[in-house]
């Protein structure tokens, strides 16, 4: 069953009587992360099956849950990358995949750019394709971010493109012919390009501006070689973002809430 949003609204009020109370002079944007992190991880319930996203926001809903799972709460996570599983693994939250469980509850992320309405673009730690399908498979989507990752318009970060290595110069020249200058993601310590979990290239395409979102999103996923995108346009409709600020936690698109 789709999550009705009076069942949101119901999970949101509980979550309400546990809002961290943060320091003013706490260093900005770890608290902020901290707060949206714990509030989502708040929202879960005994039983539920739970997508875990990949990055440092994530890593907050991560803790908290293990804490909870330390307290009884009994949950599945379906991590998104090898990161995640590590932290998972780490914090004695019992693990599957979409092999066993294909329709997980709710799928909690991050994201690096989120616009008014409610549509992403993920992929900074090259997580994007699991991170795609367990949003996709998931009943219901909650995004964690800082005030920074709101705008107004998607497309100052970089779009970033998984992309299969066999293909990878034909998908280039596509890139360019879509308008965006297209670059293959190179390694940190490690010489040569990132290999994504799934063995695959990631290439960062930086457009001059994106008027349609989700026509881009189409149009990428169009090109023969292209896995996914980080443009997440189409789950909006079942998705919470839950922003952390420095002394508020916002809620999109139901509530404000002030700690
Ligand atoms: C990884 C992602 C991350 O969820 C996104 O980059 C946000 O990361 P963070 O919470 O560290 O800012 O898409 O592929």
């Amino acid at each position: 069953t789709q999550f009705p949003g009076r069942r949101i609204t119901t999970l949101i009020t509980e979550a309400r009587r546990n809002i961290p109370v943060m320091d003013k002079k706490a260093e900005a944007p770890g608290q902020a992360k901290r707060a949206a992190g714990y509030r989502a991880a708040d929202m879960v319930e005994d039983g539920m099956v739970v997508g875990l996203g990949t990055g440092s926001t994530v890593y907050f809903t991560i803790e908290r849950l293990s804490e909870r799972v330390c307290d009884g709460l009994r949950i599945t996570g379906i991590p998104t990358s090898f990161q995640t599983a590590l932290r998972a693994r780490e914090a004695h939250i019992p693990l599957a995949t979409l092999d066993d469980c294909p329709e997980p509850d709710i799928a909690i992320d991050g994201a690096d750019e989120v616009d008014p309405q409610l549509r992403l673009i993920k992929g900074r730690g090259a997580a994007l394709l699991r991170e795609k399908c367990v949003a996709a498979a998931a009943k219901h989507f909650v995004v964690v971010a800082d005030e920074q990752k709101m705008v107004t318009k998607l497309g100052t970060a970089a779009v970033p493109v998984e992309v299969l290595p066999f293909a990878v110069m034909p998908v280039l020249a596509d890139l360019r012919r879509l308008g965006c200058v297209p670059v293959i993601r190179e390694a940190v310590r490690k010489d040569g390009p990132v290999i994504t979990d799934n063995g695959n290239f990631i290439v960062d395409c930086t457009f001059p501006a994106i008027s349609d979102p989700e026509r881009l999103e189409e149009a990428l996923a169009a090109i023969p070689g292209v896995l996914e995108s980080g443009l997440f346009c189409g789950f909006v409709k079942k998705t919470t973002v839950i922003v952390g600020g420095q002394q508020k936690v916002k809620i999109l698109p139901l509530t404000d809430i002030v700690a």
